[in-house]
């Protein structure tokens, strides 16, 4: 009788044991899809920062007319070198008569001692464009 009580007990506790061993494997696994997640999303974050990283660059892409104008077009247009229009002054009175469409093909093709893009080689044709608007008002 005591026999068969202690095989219930021991069948009984390999039972509870197994049992909390595949608990504690489930919560494993759980652990590990619940860990899996955040191991893709640093994959996704490395393609994240790559992407933002480009979303930075071209955040930072076009620059400012103020910015190109300083870097490539004030060293003529600021005092009228060689007869360049000067900034913020009527000089550009009769050339924006011409149209800025104009303008810009002009300032990307050079014209006469203006030389193509104003030495901007790197410029996009919106950076050429603004650097034309801000140094023609006035
Ligand atoms: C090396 C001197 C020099 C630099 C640098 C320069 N320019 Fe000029 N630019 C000139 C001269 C000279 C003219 C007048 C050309 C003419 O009409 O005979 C001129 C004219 C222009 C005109 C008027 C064109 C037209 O059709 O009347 C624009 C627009 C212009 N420049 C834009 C720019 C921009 C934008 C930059 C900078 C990215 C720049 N330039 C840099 C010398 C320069």
């Amino acid at each position: 009788m005591m026999k068969a009580i202690r095989s219930v007990v021991a069948v009984l506790a390999g039972v509870i044991l197994s049992t909390l061993a595949m608990a504690s494997s489930n919560s494993d696994e759980a652990i590990r899809e619940r860990i899996q997640p955040v191991g893709s999303a640093c994959i996704q974050g490395e393609e994240c920062a790559a992407a933002s990283g480009a979303a930075t660059a071209s955040a930072s892409g076009p620059r400012s007319g103020e910015e190109v104008y300083n870097a490539s077009c004030g060293a003529c247009h600021g005092v009228g070198v060689l007869g360049a229009p000067k900034k913020g002054t009527s000089d550009w009175a009769p050339r924006l008569e011409k149209g800025l469409d104009t303008l810009l093909a002009n300032a990307i093709s050079g014209i006469n001692s203006m030389p193509p893009k104003g030495t901007c080689g790197n410029c996009s044709d919106e950076e050429l464009s603004a650097a034309i608007e801000f140094m023609s008002k006035f």
